[in-house]
């Protein structure tokens, strides 16, 4: 049994709060993992070339090949992404559009399958952890849990963040801001997001040893799928 974890950050993984809360959800749920960061990754959105359609291989050639055994090899998913405009980075959204390469023919390669979501944002990182979980009903992969918290905005270290009208420091601290170290938002400051991960980590571990049955998560991801597509007509 194995679980993918994907971080979506292009920061590096030390100073982001994606890879940090990703990498704890992993670690607390005692099965064998693999986390992978996005970052310095070359992966475009689907181009609807529909060259997977017969055989669910995506034909594009850049580094989305490379990942797609290990998408398929894993049993869950553990996927964070940061909150760029209130939505979830190109990156990341990229990654997952890429996965439109298993949804052909019997496509259920990922049917049943279990998720975490998480979002960081320089305010909050609840928008993209709701993109991943959209993506993942589309796969009929049940999110489990989801972890949001606030990280550190580049604002804080772009050498204008005190003078800055429009960046992040003033806009949470108003117009007299000096930028200190206790100031900067750290998701391992936030008690209550380390262990909303932990917990995260823990049921994620608990649902897959504990007789997870594909087959009737499937079922349920459909019914919820056709419920969301019928209240948005
Ligand atoms: C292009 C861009 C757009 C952003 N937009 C938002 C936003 O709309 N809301 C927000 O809360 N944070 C926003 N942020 C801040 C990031 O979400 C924040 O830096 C977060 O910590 C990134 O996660 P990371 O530390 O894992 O890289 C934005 C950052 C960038 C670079």
């Amino acid at each position: 049994m194995k679980i993918l974890g994907i971080s979506g950050s292009s920061r590096k993984e030390e100073i982001s709060g994606v890879y940090k809360l990703v990498q704890t959800v992993l670690e607390n749920t005692g099965i064998e993992y693999e986390h992978i960061s996005l970052r310095g990754k070359k992966i475009g959105g689907c181009i609807a070339c529909l060259g997977c359609a017969k055989d669910n291989i995506c034909k594009l050639s850049d580094d989305m090949s490379e990942l797609r055994d290990k998408i398929v090899n894993a049993d869950a998913y553990v996927i964070g992404a940061p909150n760029y405009y209130s939505m979830l980075n190109a990156l990341t959204h990229a990654f997952m559009e890429r996965w439109f390469q298993f949804r052909h023919q019997e496509g259920d390669t990922l049917w049943g399958k279990l998720g975490v979501a998480i979002g960081v944002g320089g305010m909050d990182g609840i928008f993209p952890a709701n993109d991943i979980e959209k993506f993942f009903l589309y796969s009929f992969i049940e999110t489990v849990a989801k972890v949001n918290g606030q990280g550190a905005a580049s604002c804080y270290s772009c050498g204008y963040g005190e003078t800055c009208g429009v960046g992040v420091p003033q806009m949470l601290y108003g117009k007299d801001i000096k930028i200190t170290a206790e100031i900067i938002p750290d998701v391992s400051k936030q008690p209550e997001v380390m262990a909303k991960a932990v917990n995260a980590g823990k049921l994620l571990g608990n649902r897959l040893t504990d007789g997870h049955n594909r087959k009737v998560v499937t079922q349920n991801m459909q019914q919820k799928m056709m419920a969301m597509l019928k209240s948005s007509v």
